[in-house]
């Protein structure tokens, strides 16, 4: 029998203090390849640093993270860095440099041919191929967005980290750009962790949920178990918000 592929990304035991603050704290979690897992939890849980510390932006005090069985210690940053996209609030893109260039700039870095893939990769996240000699600031924060998903894609990374990556939207480009991230990741086989304030959100678009509370994992459930009442009382307190919208517009409807 052949053995099961090994997780794509594990921490085991992972810790990160900030003076008195344990930012993160004892968590141990496996990310099945192919999986799509939204990390859920109040302002200062410790999401951000959970994902920074899986990038190498932070290192971790204690514990271990491994990609497909490998330790972070094992490679230098940047080539650590390869087969992670990552992308966050702040679209960060660089303002001086024209879309294309920013889409290409991964590309560049590793030494690939660019070619048509700006192009491609505009197709990729529904951008029309005319804005690539945009600059950043002629585009919507929409589109910035968009541009900075194509960017973390660029280098075809199996792993994609969100953190907050549609928080500065407006509602409809969030709901569109939240669907049309789950057709990449389902077509591009990625492996997903969106951190999210939203609840709904999670729901939509993960098939797991992790809840952080104080720096720890609280709960590890499905969309259908949260929304069964499962996963105990820090999820639940999350799944108030969408349930009472859910009661209200249902309400409405009568
Ligand atoms: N560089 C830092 N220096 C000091 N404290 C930090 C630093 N980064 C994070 N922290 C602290 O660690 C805790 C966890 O922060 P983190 O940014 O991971 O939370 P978060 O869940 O991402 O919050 P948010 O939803 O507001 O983005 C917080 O108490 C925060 O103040
Ligand atoms: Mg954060």
């Amino acid at each position: 029998m052949p053995s099961p592929a090994p997780a794509m990304i594990d921490l085991t035991d992972v810790s990160r203090r900030y003076g008195s603050v344990a930012a993160v704290d004892r968590v141990s979690l496996t990310v099945a390849r192919g999986s799509f897992v939204a990390l859920v939890g109040a302002s200062g849980s410790g999401k951000s640093t959970l994902l920074r510390m899986i990038n190498r932006l932070e290192t971790p005090d204690t514990g271990r993270v491994t990609i497909d069985g490998e330790d972070a210690g094992a490679r230098p940053a940047p080539e650590w860095r390869r087969r992670i996209g990552y992308v966050f609030q702040q679209h960060g893109l660089f303002p001086h440099m024209t879309v294309a260039a920013n889409i290409a700039i991964g590309l560049r870095i590793a030494g690939r041919q660019v070619g048509d893939r700006v192009g491609e990769l505009l197709d990729l996240v529904d951008l029309p191929r005319e804005l690539a000699g945009r600059m950043p600031d002629a585009l919507s924060g929409g589109q910035r967005q968009r541009v900075a998903i194509a960017r973390a894609l660029a280098t075809e990374p199996p792993i994609l980290l969100l953190d907050e990556a549609l928080g500065a939207l407006d509602p409809v480009t969030r709901d569109a750009l939240a669907g049309r991230l789950g057709e990449l990741h389902a077509r591009l086989g990625l492996t997903t962790l969106l951190v999210t304030h939203d609840m709904a959100e999670a729901l939509l678009t993960a098939d797991r949920i992790l809840v952080m509370d104080q720096g720890r994992i609280v709960a590890d459930a499905t969309p259908a178990e949260l929304v069964a009442g499962q996963g105990g009382a820090v999820a639940q307190a999350l799944m108030a918000v969408p349930r009472h919208q859910a009661e209200r517009l249902a309400a409405l409807a009568r």
